[in-house]
């Protein structure tokens, strides 16, 4: 598995060389050297260099091109304005490189030069409540991310801290005792729905209880106590609660065409044997004190209304242990019993202030160092068609599945037009419709940079045009068919062809994968791959426009016309994959 150095990589050294050749006095410049429309790159770095050597910047740029020896990859290096290079590529150097990429499983993707442990704190909903468009925006950035740092050979550790521990479930556990038959199931085997409207019906039906009745209240408060306890009866009812809704979880994320596994989902109540060591570290420590019989850290920067310092607040003055205390022990675990390198969090950016206590608090105490990082990839919130937060015209949360069958029906509706063009069978326009649906949706989260609110808008996401994933979804089923109409012509790479500019232009991005996907797999960016798709497809149909494939002029311009889509449809895939999303053969 060879990793293939892009052209821009390969350029970029050959000017250094060259600088370091003509200037030694320049120490180690750089080129900077960038995609440009006028040539295929630009080199600005010359400019600032003339600057500090204070030379006549176009003719030290003169005295670089000097210094480059004769190669057949640099066609053409021009000085232009105040001393920029203009750096034309030879056709055969972009062939020859596509040919390495194309003869790589990877597509010649290097790995990560020093891959380490991440722990993904993603898909976290909480039990005993209805998921929302958050939860979904948290399984897809986060499922991608896992995806793509296992593809660069990081070693990934999912973990979905789901929210199953908390006052709430004395309410609930004590009125399902009073109420034993609230969570049988109708049919013996429960689907998500049904499990989720029990989980429903009950926490309404309790709340009510709670609210009014205050004998029911001092129990459900006793409830509380007993299961902190661990009381052998009042766990396994819990369980009962948290047993229903994974019922319901796993459908969600099964509709969402995703792969969650038992052992990685570890909640909240997963950290309950930590909470008491942790405490006691941070307070014997001294990071954190006692201040109104509460145990807190303070931060100079963290401050309320009224100028008074905010707390992180690890335990309540009553004893009890909070959210805080909880991601303080996962943090313990995941760098100690896990082996961390890296911590990364997909959560909301409403809870930003609380993880930049929690690191700087496990930083202090020196759980984190420079060893282990902490980051949340924080993203925004999703908003209706009207701007404002999502929820139904009556003011509630939308519920994730009508959302998801919505964008599968209308996706299917797009599918089942096209049908008999794409000569799709009838089960086949339920597969697609369901991998264009949920792919919209997906893409729609993914292509947007994270920490932006984003609006959902399905009439957007399943539009044929534009930024969306059906629009590379039919730039691949394109390929593939073309492929398959291509009789006996084989896609093959022919480095000594001229190639027209459509076919530059494509190529040369296609050449820029390797390095898209090792920069968003470094800064948890995956809109920058989603933007990569987009245009790689753009790039495709300005190609179809201008470049006839199976009517080219030669035999050997057939094949290698051939052997660029075929690359581009790979790469299409490859990169879809890491986002989590289907291309279809037909569409
Ligand atoms: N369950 C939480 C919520 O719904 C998200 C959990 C985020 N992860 C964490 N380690 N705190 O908001």
């Amino acid at each position: 598995m060879a990793s293939v150095p892009s052209l821009a990589s390969n350029v970029q050294q050959r000017l250094a060389d060259a600088l370091s050749a003509a200037l030694p006095e320049a120490g180690s410049a750089d080129p900077l050297l960038r995609r440009s429309d006028r040539a295929d790159f630009q080199a600005n770095g010359i400019l600032a260099l003339a600057k500090r050597l204070k030379g006549n910047p176009r003719e030290l740029a003169t005295k670089v091109v000097e210094a480059i020896p004769a190669n057949d990859v640099l066609k053409e290096i021009e000085v232009s304005g105040p001393g920029f290079l203009n750096i034309t590529i030879t056709d055969e150097a972009i062939v020859k490189t596509l040919a390495a990429r194309a003869a790589d499983a990877r597509l010649g993707v290097p790995h990560a030069e020093k891959p380490g442990t991440t722990v993904i704190d993603y898909a976290q909903p909480n039990v005993a409540k209805e998921m929302h468009v958050g939860h979904l925006r948290s399984a897809v950035i986060g499922a991608a991310m896992v995806e793509i740092l296992e593809f660069t050979g990081e070693k990934v550790v999912r973990r979905h801290h789901i929210g199953d521990w908390g006052t709430q479930f004395g309410m609930l556990i004590q009125y399902l005792i009073e109420h034993p038959h609230e969570l049988d199931h109708k049919a013996d085997s429960a689907s998500g729905e049904e499990a989720m409207s029990n989980l429903n019906r009950l926490y309404k039906a309790s709340r009510a209880v709670f609210d009014s009745d205050p004998e029911f209240k001092d129990r459900a408060r006793r409830r509380v106590v007993d299961l902190q306890a661990g009381e052998k009866d009042t766990l396994a009812l819990w369980q009962r609660f948290v047993d229903e809704s994974k019922i319901y979880f796993y459908s969600v994320f099964e509709k969402l065409d995703m792969e969650i596994n038992d052992p990685d989902i570890v909640g909240e109540s997963g950290y309950n044997d930590m909470l008491v060591e942790t405490c006691r570290l941070l307070e014997e420590s001294g990071v954190a004190v006692r201040s109104n019989g509460a145990l807190c850290v303070f931060f100079d920067d963290v401050k309320g209304p009224d100028g008074n310092p905010v707390p992180l607040i690890v335990q309540k003055s009553d004893g009890g242990f909070g959210y805080a205390a909880t991601d303080l022990s996962a943090i313990r675990d995941r760098v100690q019993n896990l082996g961390a390198t890296t911590l990364l969090y997909v959560v909301d950016a409403r809870q930003s202030l609380h993880f930049k206590m929690v690191f700087e608090t496990a930083r202090r105490i020196g759980w984190l160092n420079d060893d282990v990082r902490a980051v949340q990839l924080a993203f925004g919130t999703v908003l209706g068609k009207d701007g404002k937060p999502f929820k139904t015209r009556e003011g509630e949360t939308v519920r994730l599945e009508d959302l998801l069958d919505e964008a599968v029906e209308r996706a299917t509706a797009v599918v089942a037009e096209k049908k008999d063009k794409a000569g799709l069978g009838d089960e086949e326009v339920v597969e697609n419709g369901r991998y264009v649906g949920i792919g919209a949706v997906k893409y729609a989260d993914l292509s947007t940079s994270a920490v932006r609110d984003y609006k959902f808008d399905l009439d957007q996401m399943v539009s044929l045009n534009g930024d969306t994933s059906v629009y590379l979804q039919y730039a691949y089923a394109r390929i593939r068919s073309i492929l398959r109409k291509s009789g006996d012509a084989r896609p093959a790479a022919h480095p000594e062809l001229a190639l027209a500019p459509a076919e530059r232009a494509l190529g040369l991005h296609l050449d820029q994968f390797g390095e898209t996907v090792a920069e968003v797999a470094a800064s948890y960016e995956p809109h920058k791959l989603a933007a990569y798709l987009y245009q790689l497809a753009s790039h495709l149909t300005t190609f179809y426009d201008q470049c006839p494939v199976l009517k080219a002029e030669t035999p050997a311009q057939v094949e290698n016309r051939l052997f660029l889509i075929d690359l581009t449809a790979r790469t299409l895939d490859q990169g879809m994959a890491l986002l989590g999303i289907r291309t279809p053969e037909r569409l």
